[in-house]
């Protein structure tokens, strides 16, 4: 008998499971209960009709076709203009395997000890996974939390987001946050877990502050959970480079594009160096990027492992795990006498 994975947690799945093929306490920590139904009472083709109909009471943004859902009294997960507590994504026509993907990928960022959204992997009526997120914009009593993208909070139209370097975007966490060193070094975590994970879309509407309700001040108190994280590299089926990111990495006043380091040029692609050298010019210790960056590596055999009792077909997997393998091991070269 193969071995299966709960399709929150993506543990091995073991003992007494109200629903087939989730973990009890996976499904509590997503749903607050073991009695909501996974399978969701519409078809894929009935989503997309849905979610055209619903979009304009939506507050959901981003290129991907969603739907707010919420929970009836029958414990079903149903579409809902208003009062929405979960997002679903399936997985776009041209992206086949996107949700499986953004699963996996976002269970590798909690992994690595970054505050990430709850999620899992539904079933349509028929058959198909679509990937399912618990809003964590709205607090349990339905209010509303403050939140801002990083594109609204550079005042940019959304054409923009990828017009800033991840240095800029970095220096204004800080402002945004009234100097907050902790929050600014979870931004260059998640920079750095994007580089590893060949997510080249980490751009300014993928990052969110958040303030407490307590605070009346105009500063944000943290990032919001990380959300809209993808193994994007293993769609492609070429022989993979050595991967992107979706903003440049650091600023050159001189012209206001990217600069590169002398590292990276000696390269031909990022190393660790270049991402000590963004927490450097945005004043943060290096020993805790360095910690993390020997995290990724300690942690290369759980993130693999986890990778493969993901939900996404076979050879996404190799590619993902060969991918994450390569920006590994270039993210160990930290310093530029290895060049
Ligand atoms: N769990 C969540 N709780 C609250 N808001 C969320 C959550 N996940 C995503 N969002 C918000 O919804 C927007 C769209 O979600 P997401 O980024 O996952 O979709 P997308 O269509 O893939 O985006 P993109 O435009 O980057 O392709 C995000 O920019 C974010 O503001
Ligand atoms: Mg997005």
């Amino acid at each position: 008998m193969s071995i299966e994975y709960c399709k929150v947690s993506l543990k091995k799945l073991s003992g007494k499971q109200s629903k087939p093929g989730y973990n009890n306490n996976a499904l509590k920590a997503l749903f607050g209960s073991t009695k909501v139904k996974p399978c969701l009472p519409f078809s894929r083709s009935e989503f997309f009709q849905r979610s055209r109909q619903n979009v304009q009471g939506m507050s959901i943004s981003g290129v991907q076709q969603k739907l707010s859902l919420k929970k009836n009294e029958q414990h079903e997960l149903i579409a809902t203009v208003e009062g929405g507590e979960y997002i679903l994504k399936p997985s776009p026509e041209t992206y086949p395997n996107a949700a499986e993907n953004e699963h996996a990928a976002m269970q590798v960022s909690r992994l690595m000890g970054i505050d990430t959204a709850q999620c899992g992997l539904v079933t349509f009526d028929g058959g198909e996974l679509a990937y399912i997120t618990k809003r964590f914009d709205r607090l349990d009593d339905g209010s509303k939390l403050h939140q801002e993208d990083l594109m609204q909070c550079f005042d940019l139209p959304s054409d923009d987001k990828y017009n800033k370097t991840y240095e800029e975007a970095g220096k204004l966490i800080g402002e945004v946050t009234n100097g907050k060193q902790s929050v600014v070094l979870d931004f260059v975590r998640r920079v750095i877990l994007a580089y590893a994970t060949g997510n080249d879309d980490l751009h300014l509407k993928n990052v969110s502050v958040q303030r407490r309700t307590d605070n009346t001040s105009r500063f944000y108190d943290k990032l919001s959970p990380s959300y809209d994280c993808l193994f994007c590299d293993a769609f492609r089926t070429d022989e993979p480079g050595m991967g992107q990111l979706a903003l440049g990495l650091l600023y050159d006043p001189d012209d206001g594009d990217e600069e590169f380091t002398d590292m990276h040029n000696c390269y031909g692609y990022y190393t660790g160096y270049d991402f000590l050298e963004l927490g450097r010019r945005l004043g943060l210790p290096e020993k805790p990027i360095r910690a993390f960056i020997a995290k990724l590596k300690t942690n290369e055999k759980k993130i693999a492992d986890m990778i493969n009792h993901s939900y996404m077909p076979d050879d996404m997997k190799t590619r993902a795990i060969k991918l994450v393998e390569s920006h590994t091991k270039a993210l160990q070269v930290v310093d530029a006498s290895e060049q």
